[in-house]
C-alpha cells in the first residue's frame, strides 16, 4: 500500500507543486491548509493535473487540538510547509510569525508523537545563513538568521533536531531552500500570492503583466560583474523533486538529512530581468534604488550534500524559471 503523506501549508506555492510531485512517485497525500495564503480553486487545479481527487483539509496548525484529530487519521511522515514568509511582516508584527511558524511547528510535532508519525520533512530557508561571506553556502556554514523570519526557521531546525535526538525513532529531512521560481509544466499552479510580492521574480511578473509600472533594484554598486545582487534560483519544480528524493531518504534510511536545496549557481538581477524579458517579449522597466540592510551581494549554495544525500541535481535553468513563471502569470492575467 502506498504512504500517506500530509502536506502542512499543501495549497500554497512549494506544497502544491510537491503534492504532484508525490502523486506522480505513487504516494497518497492530503493536504492541510487554512487558507490565508493560498487560492481556494488549488484543489481542483490539482485535480486537472493529477486526473484524481485531492484529498484537503482545511485546519490550522496553530490549533493544537485540530492536528491531534487530524493526525490520528493515520499517515506516514509529514511535511511541513505551513508558515508565514514575509520578512518585512516578519518585523513588524513578530508574535503571529512566532505564532504560525514556531508554535504551529510544535503542534504538528507534538500530534505525530501522539499518532505515532516518525518521519517530517521541514521546509527551512538559506535565510538562515543571514549575510555569509564565503561562497558557495554549505550545510556548515553557520547559522546566523538576521529577521524574525529566518530566526523562526532556525528554531524550527533546532527545535525538531532535539526531537529527533531524544527519540532516535525520529526522522527528520531539513530542507533549506535557495529562491524558489516558476511554475507547473501545465500553467494551472504557480507562485500567486494574495499579498503584493515581496521576491524578485513575481515582482517583475507584476510588471511584465502591466500590473505595476516598474520595478526597483535594490543596488546596482556591489562587487559583482554587472554591481547588482546575485542568487541562487532554483526552478520550484525541481524544489518539490527534491522533497520526494528527501522522503523516500527518511523512510528507506535510518538518518536524518539536513541539505541545502539550490542549483549551485547564481544570477544577477539584472540576468533575471533580462531573461524575463526575453522569454515574455514584454519591457520590465525598472529604476535603481538604495541597496537594502542586509542584502548581501552574493548568496549561492554548495550543492554537493544534496546529489550526495539524496541523489539531488536541479534539471530546470534560468531561462524554464522565467518560461514557466511567465506561461503562468500571463494565463492567470488573461483569466482575472
Ligand atoms: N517561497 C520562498 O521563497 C521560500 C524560501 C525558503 C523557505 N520557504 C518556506 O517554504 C514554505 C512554503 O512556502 P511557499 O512559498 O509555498 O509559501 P505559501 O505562502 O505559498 O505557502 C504556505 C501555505 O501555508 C498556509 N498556512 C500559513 N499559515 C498556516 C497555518 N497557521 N495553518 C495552516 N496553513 C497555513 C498558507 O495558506 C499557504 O497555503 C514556508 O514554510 C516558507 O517559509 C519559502
Amino acid at each position: 500500500m502506498s504512504k500517506h503523506i500530509l502536506l502542512t501549508g499543501g495549497a500554497g506555492f512549494i506544497g502544491s507543486h510537491t503534492y504532484v510531485a508525490l502523486i506522480e512517485a505513487g504516494y497518497s497525500v492530503t493536504i492541510l491548509d487554512n487558507f490565508e495564503n493560498a487560492h481556494s480553486d488549488v484543489a481542483d487545479r490539482l485535480e486537472r493535473i493529477t486526473g484524481a481527487p485531492v484529498s484537503v483539509i482545511k485546519a490550522d496548525v496553530r490549533d493544537a487540538a485540530a492536528m491531534k484529530s487530524v493526525l490520528n487519521a493515520g499517515f506516514d511522515a509529514v511535511v511541513h510547509f505551513a508558515a508565514l514568509k514575509s520578512v518585512p511582516d516578519g518585523e513588524t508584527d513578530p508574535a503571529s510569525y512566532y505564532r504560525s511558524n514556531c508554535a504551529g511547528l510544535m503542534n504538528t510535532v507534538e500530534a505525530m508523537r501522539q499518532a505515532d508519525v516518525r518521519r517530517i520533512v521541514f521546509s527551512s530557508s538559506a535565510a538562515v545563513y543571514g549575510s555569509a561571506d564565503a561562497m558557495p553556502i554549505s550545510e556548515a556554514t553557520a547559522v546566523a538568521p538576521e529577521n524574525t523570519y529566518a530566526r523562526t526557521k532556525a528554531f524550527g531546525e533546532e527545535y525538531l533536531q532535539a526531537i529527533a535526538h531524544a527519540h532516535p525513532d525520529f526522522r527528520i529531512g531539513l530542507l533549506r531552500y535557495f529562491n524558489p521560481v516558476g511554475a507547473h509544466s501545465s500553467g494551472l499552479i504557480g507562485e500567486d500570492p494574495s499579498q503584493p510580492p515581496g521576491n524578485l521574480v513575481p515582482v517583475i511578473a507584476r510588471v511584465a503583466t502591466g500590473d505595476m509600472p516598474s520595478l526597483k533594484i535594490f543596488g546596482d554598486d556591489y562587487s559583482t560583474p554587472d554591481g547588482t545582487g546575485i542568487r541562487d534560483y532554483i526552478h520550484v519544480e525541481d524544489l518539490a523533486r527534491g522533497h520526494v528524493l528527501s522522503l523516500n531518504a527518511l523512510f528507506e534510511r535510518d538518518e536524518s538529512h539536513l541539505v541545502n536545496l539550490g542549483t549551485g549557481r547564481g544570477y544577477s538581477v539584472l540576468e533575471v530581468i533580462a531573461t524575463y524579458k526575453t522569454v515574455s517579449n514584454r519591457d520590465i522597466p525598472f529604476e535603481i534604488a538604495p541597496r537594502r540592510v542586509g542584502d548581501p551581494a552574493i548568496s549561492y549554495a554548495d550543492v554537493t550534500r544534496a546529489r550526495e544525500l539524496l541523489g539531488f541535481e536541479a534539471q530546470h535553468d534560468l531561462r524554464s524559471m522565467c518560461a514557466s513563471n511567465w506561461a503562468f502569470a500571463a494565463q492567470s492575467k488573461a483569466l482575472s
